[in-house]
């Protein structure tokens, strides 16, 4: 399987090579990929070897792409069974793209203006409300030497040098102690402007190695998102599910 990928990553960056300026005439046309704004860094695009290229198209199809499916799936699950939300949704998107856009409309409405999603409170904060119920990643890291964590109560571990210390994203979104007694429901207002952000919300990790992705995930689950207004008021469960 590896083999298989790389050799086509390789092919497919072999080909961007050999195509030069098309590269920049694609990004500029609208029409190139992330490979083709790597090439055209200045100094990026010349000095990345092949092998690296792969390595960090690898990355963003791991990273990048399950993730956000995940999170637009867990989206409209939520929202079919939130039929209020979806309305206030609607409305927000008929507001800014305007009625009956289409996809290609949106991410063109994206492009022409990259700070839109700033005007879209309400479909960022169904985004951020179904990633903090459903997050489809948390932060892994190995333990440094001498590391040591408390727990709430005070008690102190040291765990041996090397253990995988795992952050479970899905049980800090739901505990109480952080966000109150409807932890467990779907409340999309928490995270409307103006309401404190709780601190245990990791849904990209916590910086220094937090997501470098977040804002381009935004964008595809907002763009994604607005598919919602195309289709009709319901929803039909795929496996006999009632809403
Ligand atoms: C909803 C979508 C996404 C979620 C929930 C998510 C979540 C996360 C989380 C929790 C981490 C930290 C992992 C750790 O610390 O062990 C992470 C890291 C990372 N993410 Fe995302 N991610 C998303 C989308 C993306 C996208 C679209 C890209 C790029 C195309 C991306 C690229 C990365 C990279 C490169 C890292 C590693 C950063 C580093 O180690 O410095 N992610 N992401």
């Amino acid at each position: 399987m590896t083999r298989i990928l790389n050799t086509q990553m390789r092919a497919y960056i072999q080909d961007k090579l050999d195509a030069g300026n098309e590269s920049q005439l694609k990004w500029k046309g609208s029409k190139g990929d992330i490979l083709d704004l790597a090439l055209l860094d200045p100094d990026y695009g010349k000095s990345a070897s092949t092998s690296e290229l792969v390595d960090q198209l690898k990355t963003f199809f791991f990273a990048g792409h399950d993730t956000t499916a995940s999170t637009l799936s867990w989206s409209y699950y939520f929202l079919s069974h939130h039929p209020h939300e979806l309305l206030r949704l609607r409305k927000e998107l008929d507001e800014v793209f305007g009625i009956n856009t289409t996809p290609s409309e949106v991410a063109k409405n994206f492009v022409d203006d990259p700070k839109l999603h700033t005007k879209l409170d309400f479909t960022l904060a169904i985004i951020k409300e179904s990633l903090r119920l459903e997050p489809p990643a948390a932060p892994a890291r190995e333990a440094i030497p001498n590391y040591q964590f408390k727990t709430t109560s005070g008690k102190a571990f040291y765990p041996p040098d090397g253990t995988m210390i795992y952050i479970s994203a899905w049980m800090l979104h739901r505990n109480p102690r952080v966000w109150g007694d409807d932890a467990g429901e779907f409340k999309p207002d928490r995270f409307m402007p103006g309401n404190p952000l709780p601190w245990g919300y990791i849904a990209f990790a916590k910086r220094p190695r937090d997501c470098i992705g977040s804002n381009l995930a935004y964008l595809e689950v907002c763009t994604s998102v607005n598919c919602i207004n195309l289709v009709g008021e319901d929803y039909f469960g795929a496996y006999g599910e009632k809403f």
